[in-house]
């Protein structure tokens, strides 16, 4: 078991390179093998979700290949089963993005029920309804989510609820369906937009992602194509916080600042200065923070998946700040370890209150899923004295080189795998 060990208390300062975004990787892998012919995709993060969900997708007989760290070549004609293991499914929910996809392409596909972050319940139930509206029967029983269709066709299909994942699954089945499909209340995220464009490059015909209705025209078949993933908004927010809760002066760069509105607004009534550039943010902290009020909400909205790290930096700012998290039930798990750290808040149902002291204290904590797992780093770079985070298996699900890239920052900061390089970690540092 690996750790993250860090003496905090240095302001991080300089540039840091912000790789693609997981998200949208692992739709476009899984849409990746909808045609017979070669894909290849650039700005792919070498983050451990994309490495199990590649395992996946050869798993079935796909060809895979890493040409570069970041370069994946993918081959869907050699596919002999359609049939998903719980192995995969059960580390990441999104293996079920094959689900869309094989059905898509052989009208039949078969996955175990998913597991996943525990963030709180994770019903699949929009993606049965798009699936069934298109003519799928579906069925689950042993554990598993078994489509199949004679044909699939078009359908008007209206989203509940905003989805990320129904939205990207039906959009794959629906592109080799039968004439036109319409979803309303889809999710406007940037990696939607992304796995749209990607399946347009493919041959598909697909408007209006990034609205609330996607339109979907079938087409037969799909081709090979060569697509670079946009960039991981979420990495982005975290640099961007750990520069806020550190005082530091941080420039990220290879971003869409407009993907990372919500982040910058919030970072601004936090008293941070924030500048935008063409392809880069900066970031500068210097000035006392402010308590300010957070709601999580779907795309344009404050992203859910950079609740816990706005959490650890409200922790530190002077006054009360509220974080309302609207999306999962069960996300605010990290506050007693925040509290460990020396951290003020109350969690009321699915309203965090925090009460911001004025410096953390470093403390052995856990890291209980990825992006509260990354609030943990944020926090122990932040505080007085030292912070070893366990269970870093989390983060490593989501951050490519996350320690290496903060090291370059200025934080004092080692990926260890024993008590000893703990030790010998603190005996340096001292
Ligand atoms: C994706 C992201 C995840 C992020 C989430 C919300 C990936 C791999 N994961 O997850 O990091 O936190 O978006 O931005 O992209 N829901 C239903 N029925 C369904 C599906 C979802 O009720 O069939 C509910 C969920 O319980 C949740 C909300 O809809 O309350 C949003 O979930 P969804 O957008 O589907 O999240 P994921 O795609 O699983």
């Amino acid at each position: 078991m690996e750790q993250y060990v860090i003496k905090g208390g240095t302001p991080l300062k300089g540039d840091v390179e912000i790789g693609g975004a997981k998200n949208a990787a692992l739709a476009i892998l899984a849409a990746a093998v909808m045609t017979d012919d070669s894909v290849i995709i650039r700005n792919v993060p070498d983050v451990r979700d994309v490495n199990v969900l590649l395992g996946a997708i050869e798993d079935i007989g796909a060809h895979v290949e890493r040409i570069e760290r970041n370069v994946v070549m993918i081959n869907g004609s050699t596919i002999s089963g359609l049939s998903v293991d719980y192995e995969y499914i059960k580390k990441i929910r999104a293996s079920y993005y094959l689900l869309g996809a094989l059905l898509g392409k052989y009208r039949r596909a078969e996955v175990a029920l998913p597991g996943g972050c525990d963030i709180g319940t994770r019903p699949i139930d929009l993606h049965i309804k798009g699936f069934k509206a298109l003519g799928a029967d579906v069925d689950i029983s042993y554990g598993l989510i078994s489509a199949q269709a004679e044909k699939l066709e078009g359908a008007h299909i209206y989203l509940d609820k905003v989805s990320v994942g129904a939205t990207i699954n039906i959009l794959m089945a629906a592109s080799l369906s039968e004439g036109k499909t319409i979803i309303d209340n889809a999710a406007r995220e940037p990696h939607v937009v992304d796995v749209a464009n990607f399946l347009n490059s493919m041959g598909a015909d697909i408007r209006g992602a990034g609205t609330e209705s996607i339109r979907i025209n079938g087409v037969k078949k799909l081709h090979g194509t060569e697509y670079s993933v946009i960039p991981d908004q979420i990495e982005a927010g975290t640099f961007m916080f750990a520069a806020a809760a550190t005082h530091g002066d941080v420039t990220v760069r290879n971003v869409i600042p407009k993907h990372l509105e919500a982040t910058t607004a919030k970072l601004l009534e936090a008293g941070c200065q924030v500048v935008e550039f063409d392809d880069a943010v900066r970031v500068i902290g210097t000035a006392p923070l402010h308590s300010t009020s957070v709601t999580t909400l779907p795309y344009p909205g404050f992203p859910t998946d950079m609740q816990p790290q706005m959490t650890a930096v409200l922790g530190l700012a002077s006054g009360v700040s509220t974080v309302t998290e609207s999306i999962w039930e069960n996300r605010f798990k990290y506050v007693d370890e925040l509290a460990r750290m020396g951290a003020n808040i109350r969690v009321e149902s699915n309203v965090a209150i925090v009460t911001g002291v004025d410096h953390y204290t470093g403390a052995r904590v856990q890291a209980p899923d990825l992006r509260a797992g990354a609030a943990l780093v944020i926090a122990g770079l932040a505080a007085d004295g030292i912070t070893v985070v366990d269970d870093i298996y989390y983060i490593q699900r989501g951050y490519e080189a996350f320690s290496e890239k903060l090291q370059r920052l200025g934080a004092t900061m080692e990926k260890v795998d024993s008590e000893r390089e703990i030790q010998k970690f603190i005996l340096k540092v001292s």
